[in-house]
């Protein structure tokens, strides 16, 4: 594992965004796992910026989002699909066909998961996995239990993740229950892992689960067992990480 320290975060999003770029430019048709929630925001800004500049075209890349809520349409404003739409796609000029985020009003939910694994084995790998982490060490909407699922599935989110995504919400019963998400096994086939995370209020969950010891309870605790995993804090975050 590989850790890098920012001291700002406009840094670390300049960093991050970086390697997309350069990634993209070796391999202008990779496959890219992307990522919502607060922490990409200013990552997929920059990315825009290198896109408006002339340094990277992302015409032929793929996309695969980790998760999508359960019953919001794609047009709801804090659906993931327009959270993409918003901070990214519609800026830059990837194709409408090689992006993936699940449909989280598909009649059948199981079904939408199956048809994700098939497109995801279709392209074989994701090149490139960007990670947020939640405050209960959630990867996706992987929540802590006794076991996790390897594949793309529906998950019951935990009381803690809604209450953190309440604040993209009028009130908290607006917060979707359900949600479709990657699997752990399916982010742990990434050939590499960006591992973002930021501010105070995370440093305790990022120590825990790059130095703790690896358990179901903690989702992201898993990666630790990955090959190639790039981790990017700012100061506050990795703070405990010494
Ligand atoms: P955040 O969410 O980026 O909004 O903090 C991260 C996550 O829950 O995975």
């Amino acid at each position: 594992m590989n850790i890098l320290r920012f001291q700002t975060e406009q840094l670390l999003n300049e960093a991050a965004a970086g390697i997309f770029t350069a990634l993209v430019q070796t391999n202008p048709r990779a496959v890219l796992g992307l990522a919502t929630g607060g922490t990409p925001v200013g990552i997929y800004k920059e990315l825009i910026n290198a896109y408006e500049q002339g340094k990277v075209s992302f015409k032929e890349v793929t996309t695969f989002n980790l998760d999508e809520y359960a019953n919001l349409d794609a047009n709801h404003e804090q659906s993931y699909a327009y959270y993409m739409r918003e901070k990214l796609f519609a800026h830059v000029d990837i194709q409408q066909s090689n992006i993936h985020i699940p449909n989280g009003k598909a009649a059948d939910l199981h079904a939408e998961s199956k048809a994700y694994d098939a497109k995801l084995n279709e392209v074989g790998h994701i090149d490139l996995q960007l990670l947020g982490l939640g405050h209960n060490g959630h990867i996706g909407f992987n929540e802590p239990a006794d076991h996790l699922q390897n594949g793309t599935h529906v998950v019951t989110l935990a009381e803690e993740t809604i209450q953190a995504n309440a604040r993209f919400f009028n009130s908290t019963d607006e917060v979707p229950k359900e949600a479709i998400t990657m699997g752990v096994g399916s982010i742990l086939k990434a050939h590499t892992l960006m591992l973002v995370v930021k501010g105070a209020d995370k440093a305790e969950i990022v120590h825990r689960a790059l130095r703790g010891p690896i358990t179901t309870q903690c989702p992201a605790s898993l990666l630790q067992t990955h090959p190639r995993l790039l981790v990017l804090v700012d100061e506050e975050a990795g703070r405990l990480l010494v």
